[in-house]
């Protein structure tokens, strides 16, 4: 549905779902994503996700920082939800504590790093349409991973090592901040031209999200667990 065809009372919240909600389903159903979701991979082919995640979720929560003070990106920074100390965690898990010498952001990470860099340090909007299509992400799909992954590999993660990214022990009812997370949406004063400019934000992080794991998915042989 394009922004246009959202009726003009629509909440802000359901638009940006509604709007970005084919980039979502492009993103969830890459190649690399359903092999995972289907337990296909092996620990490698995870791994090499979670490294991906963290050259993201660094500059993502730099931003957060410079974000703070700002009387609205502020809002929406929530130490609940920083995960880089989480990524570090499980890159020491999954591949040792040389793990800094041994990762490297692909193509599609340094660009969609990059994008987070030209907008959202300096625009509100712009840290919010980034952090929202992680974070809800996280708190939504994320949990869907994260069962998948557990279940293809019940040693290697056990005690949630290596999925600390997916845990988020400050958060309680992930339902419940999600819905006051979309609140806080509605409840920020955009122009509709600015909301619109958010939109168009989030459909561009959608899609920076989608090439890194197209990216991953390239050449998927190398990662299958039946080579057959
Ligand atoms: C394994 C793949 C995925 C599955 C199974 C999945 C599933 C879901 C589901 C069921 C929801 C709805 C939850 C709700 O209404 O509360 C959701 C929401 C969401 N997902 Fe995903 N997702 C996946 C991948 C992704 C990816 C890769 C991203 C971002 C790059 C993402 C971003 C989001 C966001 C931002 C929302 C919140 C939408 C909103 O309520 O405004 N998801 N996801």
């Amino acid at each position: 549905m394009s922004a246009e065809a959202i009726s003009a009372s629509a909440k802000f919240s359901e638009a940006l779902k509604t709007v970005t909600w084919d980039d979502h389903e492009k993103a969830e159903y890459t190649e690399y994503m359903q092999a995972m979701l289907g337990g296909k991979l092996d620990i490698s082919g995870y791994t090499d996700m979670v490294a991906q995640h963290y050259f993201a979720y660094v500059v993502l929560e730099e931003a957060a920082e410079a974000m703070r003070g700002d009387a609205v990106g502020g809002k929406f920074v929530f130490d609940s939800l920083l995960r880089t100390k989480a990524l570090e965690e499980d890159l020491e898990h999954l591949i040792g504590e040389d793990w800094r010498d041994r990762i490297a952001p692909n193509e599609a990470t340094k660009e969609y790093v990059a994008r987070m860099r030209e907008v959202c340090f300096d625009w509100p909007g712009g840290y919010v349409a980034h952090s929202y299509t992680r974070y809800l992400g996280d708190l939504s799909g994320g949990q869907v991973i994260r069962a998948s992954l557990e279940r293809a590999f019940p040693e290697q993660l056990a005690g949630g090592k290596g999925v600390a990214f997916y845990l988020f022990p400050e958060i309680e009812d992930f339902k419940a901040f999600k819905v006051d997370y979309r609140l806080l949406l509605d409840t920020v004063a955009w122009s509709d031209e600015e909301q619109q400019k958010v939109i168009d934000e989030a459909l561009i992080a959608y899609r920076v999200n989608t090439k890194v794991l197209a990216e991953l998915g390239r050449d998927l042989s190398r990662y299958l667990l039946d080579h057959s």
